[in-house]
C-alpha cells in the first residue's frame, strides 16, 4: 500500500512563490509514488479572512490553484477541511492532552502574541487543530516550509500522548522540509508571507510580475543583490546563475530585469492553464465535493477508533 503524503495550505490570500516552492511542488512531485491528500485548510483561514464572500472566493481559487500546478484530481484527494467534520471533533479531544503553557511556548503563537495582545482562541489552539488534520489519515509525510516544523513537532507529541494512554492509533508524521527552499525570502527580504504582503504571486501578471521584481529591496554595498539572487536561485541552477551574476556583477537593474524574464517564462504557461481551470467553476465544486467524500471516509473511520478508545461509544 503505498504511503500517505498530506499537507494543507490556507485560503487566506493569493498563494505566492514561496507556498509553491516551499510546499506545493512537492505534493505534485510526489502524487505518483504517494497516496496525497491536498487540502484547504478553511477553518484556519478563518482567523484571517471575515467576509464571507472572500473566504468562498479563496477557498475556490485555491482548489483551482492545485489543479494548475498539476495535481491530478484522479490521483489524488483535492477537500477542504469544513467537509470532514471530524478534524474539529478530534482537535476537541486532542485539546485535553496538551497543557496551555505548551502551546503558548510554540514560536508561532509567542510571534502573534508579540503583534497583537488581542488575540482569539483559535490562533491559539491552530496547532491542535493542525494535529488532528494530519492524524486521522494515518499520515507519512507531510510536506511544508520551515515555519511549520514545530507544528509537526506538537502534532507528533499530541499523537504520543494520545497513545500513551489510550493504546496505540496514531502514526507519528514525518515533516519533509526541502533544504533549498525551507524559507522563500519576499521581497523586502523577510520570509514571503500573504500576512507581510512581500509576495511574488504564484500566478502573477506581467505587469505584477515586473513591479513586484523592480521593488525587491537590495543591499547597494555588495556586488550581488543577494535577494534577487534567492529568489532567483528558484528557477536557475548554480551553474547557470554563476555565469549570469559575473556577466552582471553590480548591475542590479540587469539581474532584476533578467529574474523578471523568468518568472515570467516560468509563470505564464501556468497562469494560463488557471485561467481556462478558472472558467469551469462547478467542475471545480465537483472535484472539491468528490475529494470531501473520500477524504471523510477515511478520517471517520479513525474517528470511530478514536471515540470507542476514549469511552464514549456506547452503541
Ligand atoms: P503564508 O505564510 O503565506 O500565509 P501558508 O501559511 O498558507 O502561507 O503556507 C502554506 C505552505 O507554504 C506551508 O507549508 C508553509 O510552510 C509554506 N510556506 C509559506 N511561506 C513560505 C516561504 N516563504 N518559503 C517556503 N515555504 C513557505
Ligand atoms: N499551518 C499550515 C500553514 O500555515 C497550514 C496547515 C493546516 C497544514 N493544517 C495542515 C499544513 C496540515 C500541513 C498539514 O501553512
Amino acid at each position: 500500500m503505498s504511503k500517505i503524503l498530506l499537507s494543507g495550505v490556507q485560503p487566506s490570500g493569493r498563494p505566492h512563490i514561496g507556498n509553491y516552492f516551499g510546499a506545493m511542488k512537492q505534493f505534485v512531485d510526489m502524487q505518483n509514488d504517494y497516496k496525497v491528500y491536498a487540502m484547504i485548510v478553511d477553518y484556519h483561514a478563518l482567523n484571517s479572512v471575515e467576509s464571507k464572500e472572500e473566504l468562498t472566493q479563496n477557498i475556490l481559487g485555491v482548489a483551482i490553484d492545485y489543479l494548475a500546478i498539476g495535481l491530478d484530481p484522479e490521483k489524488c484527494i483535492i477537500f477542504k477541511q469544513s467537509d470532514v467534520p471530524e478534524h474539529t471533533e478530534a482537535c476537541w479531544i486532542f485539546n485535553n492532552l496538551i497543557s496551555m503553557p505548551y502551546l503558548m511556548r510554540a514560536h508561532a503563537f509567542k510571534d502573534a502574541e508579540a503583534k497583537n495582545k488581542d488575540l482569539n482562541v483559535a490562533k491559539f489552539d491552530y496547532p491542535v487543530l493542525m494535529a488532528a488534520d494530519i492524524l486521522l489519515y494515518d499520515t507519512d509525510i507531510v510536506p511544508v516550509g520551515q515555519d511549520q516544523k514545530q507544528h509537526i513537532e506538537i502534532t507528533r507529541d499530541i499523537a504520543q500522548k494520545f497513545n500513551s494512554r489510550y493504546g496505540e492509533t496514531f502514526k507519528l508524521p514525518e515533516e519533509v522540509i526541502k533544504e533549498d527552499v525551507a524559507t522563500v525570502p519576499g521581497i523586502d527580504g523577510q520570509k514571503m508571507s500573504k500576512s507581510y504582503k512581500n509576495t511574488i504571486p504564484l500566478f502573477a501578471s506581467d505587469e505584477e510580475i515586473d513591479k513586484a521584481v523592480m521593488s525587491i529591496v537590495t543591499d547597494s554595498s555588495g556586488e550581488r543583490p543577494e535577494n534577487v539572487y534567492a529568489i532567483h536561485s528558484l528557477l536557475k541552477t548554480p551553474e547557470e546563475l554563476h555565469v549570469l551574476y559575473e556577466t552582471h556583477k553590480g548591475q542590479y537593474k540587469a539581474l532584476k530585469e533578467a529574474l523578471a524574464a523568468d518568472l515570467k517564462v516560468f509563470i505564464g504557461p501556468m497562469r494560463e492553464k488557471r485561467e481556462v481551470l478558472a472558467q469551469d467553476i462547478e467542475k471545480v465544486k465537483e472535484i472539491l465535493m468528490i475529494g470531501g467524500k473520500k477524504a471523510r471516509a477515511k478520517a471517520g473511520e479513525k474517528m470511530k477508533e478514536v471515540r470507542e478508545k476514549i469511552g464514549v461509544s456506547l452503541y
